[in-house]
């Protein structure tokens, strides 16, 4: 069965127009959300692709109303902030300590005893923040998210048990071939945000592009992800969209 075509695929030539494309979706989402919702709610990921994307954001911290925007965590892994691996570090580094963002506005992940303890504050923090009711899930105006070259996405790996969440908005992750454990927000969670941009560069994800773009009957983490009340979009750099054979890109609005 072919899937409703939801998605936008832009293929950027040159990175400085991807970075602003992203730029101004950034902007424009935000200062919908803070017109309609007083606050704009965004969710980042870690890993290497998105360091510049942040370090750029950092150059146009005048236009962008921080006050007003908080930041959560798409995952982390499950080690101190002050380690490389941390994703908090990497964003707080790339971008948090650059701009005036109150410290109440960004929502890390906590190290507690164990993951299992860090996914189960991180989901309270959520509730709380979001004022949810029993059994719903947040609505975030934008998650950032990568594309591991497996096809994992914040940290739902192919086959791992988290990815089958249903109910939680959290979940704790352990895989033997992952260096650290790792607390992922839930694939409904990904799901229910207004936005959700997925943010991939360089040729080594052409083949994992491919496969989840141009295979319908994909079941990787990434092909899961729906833009159930919102829109979802693909970004990829010239390097990450060689191999597609449909090489036109949905028109850039
Ligand atoms: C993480 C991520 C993860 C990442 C992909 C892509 O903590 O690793 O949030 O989902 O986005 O693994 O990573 P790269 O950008 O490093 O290729």
């Amino acid at each position: 069965m072919k899937r409703p075509e939801k998605r936008e695929v832009l293929i950027f030539q040159k990175i400085d127009e991807l970075y602003d494309f992203l730029i101004k979706k950034w902007k424009e989402i935000s200062e919908k959300a803070i017109e309609e919702r007083g606050i704009f709610a965004v969710a980042l990921s870690g890993g290497e692709t998105p360091v510049e994307f942040y370090q750029r954001l950092d150059d146009s911290k005048n236009l962008l109303a921080w006050g007003k925007t908080h930041i959560f965590l798409a995952d982390e892994r499950f080690v101190p902030f002050d380690e490389p691996d941390s994703n908090y570090g990497m964003i707080k580094e790339a971008l948090l300590r650059h701009i005036a963002i109150p410290a109440e506005n960004i929502h890390s992940v906590h190290i507690y005893k164990t993951p299992e303890m860090s996914a189960k504050r991180y989901e309270e923090e959520i509730k709380i923040f979001f004022r949810l009711k029993e059994d719903k899930f947040p609505q975030f105006d934008l998650i950032i998210l990568g594309i591991g070259e497996e096809g994992h996405t914040a940290s739902l790996f192919p086959g791992d048990s988290a990815l089958s969440e249903t109910h939680r908005l959290t979940a704790d992750v352990h895989l033997d071939n992952e260096r650290h454990d790792r607390v992922s927000l839930t694939l409904p969670v990904i799901n229910h945000t207004r936005n959700i941009i997925f943010l991939v560069l360089g040729e080594s994800k052409a083949e994992i592009i491919k496969q989840i773009l141009e295979n319908p009957q994909s079941c990787l983490p990434v092909s899961r992800v729906r833009a159930e009340n919102g829109r979802l979009f693909f970004l990829l750099d010239k390097a990450a969209s060689l191999l597609l054979s449909e090489k036109n890109s949905t028109p850039k609005k």
